[in-house]
């Protein structure tokens, strides 16, 4: 099996959450959100694990040492935007053969999913975890719908999403002179500056992102906490 590093994002502002306490390190049964991910890929048959964090020190103190996460073999700062801190985790990676890049605000994901993902990763090398969507989703302008886009073809993006090392370090090299904005996850990258569609791998509709108030109950529930 390839060496596989997993980036697990754990910075950013969490403006949606309007919280005091960063998402990441609210808590869950006693233990902060970005425990669990950590927890998973530590399980897993992950090689080694980067955080990306906002406050280095605060993270290292209260979850990766606190938890004893041995595969975390470095804990970076966080850029502005997801994208940047993405980057600052695959310009410290010196060799890899497969990156898998993972929300830390996703507690929900399973060890299952994340060795699937490497297995699948000796056969395809730019897929991300996605489920199909449930509800109708239409295209809003000003309160006003313009379209609606055949459910058939429409899944929701979650995390890890996985790639060969080479491939999506190279697509983010080059995305640094271009153009970034809308850019929310990393299969857009290899899409928009190299023209690389990813496949999607059915996931688990359990793997919420945490983004509002209620996804820490709901979460909870799922971990069976
Ligand atoms: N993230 C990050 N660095 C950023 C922004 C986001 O590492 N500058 C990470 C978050 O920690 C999270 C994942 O990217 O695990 C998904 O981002 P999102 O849920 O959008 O987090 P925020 O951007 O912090 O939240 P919001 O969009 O509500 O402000
Ligand atoms: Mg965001």
């Amino acid at each position: 099996m390839g060496y596989t590093v997993a980036v697990v994002l754990a910075a950013g502002k969490g403006k949606r959450m309007q919280s005091d306490v960063a998402k990441q390190y609210m808590l869950i049964s006693d233990k902060p959100v970005l425990y669990y991910a950590l927890q998973a890929f530590e399980d897993s048959d992950t090689d080694e694990i980067i955080v990306v964090s906002d406050d280095v020190s605060y993270c290292k103190e209260n979850v990766v040492d606190k938890y004893g996460f041995r595969k975390v073999k470095e804990i970076v700062a966080g850029g502005n935007e997801r994208y940047d801190s993405v980057y600052n985790a695959l310009t410290t990676i010196r060799d890899a053969d497969y990156v898998l890049i993972h929300d830390g605000a996703r507690p929900c994901i399973s060890k299952e999913t994340i060795n699937q993902s490497i297995k699948k990763l000796e056969q395809e090398d730019a897929f991300v975890v996605a489920v199909p969507v449930k509800d109708t989703i239409k295209v809003v302008k000003d309160e006003k719908i313009e379209h609606t886009p055949n459910r058939e073809t429409l899944w929701s993006i979650q995390t890890p999403q996985c790639f060969s090392y080479s491939l999506i370090k190279e697509a983010y090299d080059r995305l640094q002179g271009l153009p970034k904005e809308h850019i929310t996850d990393d299969a857009m990258v290899l899409e928009k500056v190299m023209g690389i569609h990813a496949s999607v791998m059915m996931g688990s509709y359990q793997n919420i992102k945490i983004t509002t108030p209620e996804d820490i109950s709901i979460a909870k529930l799922f971990l069976n906490m």
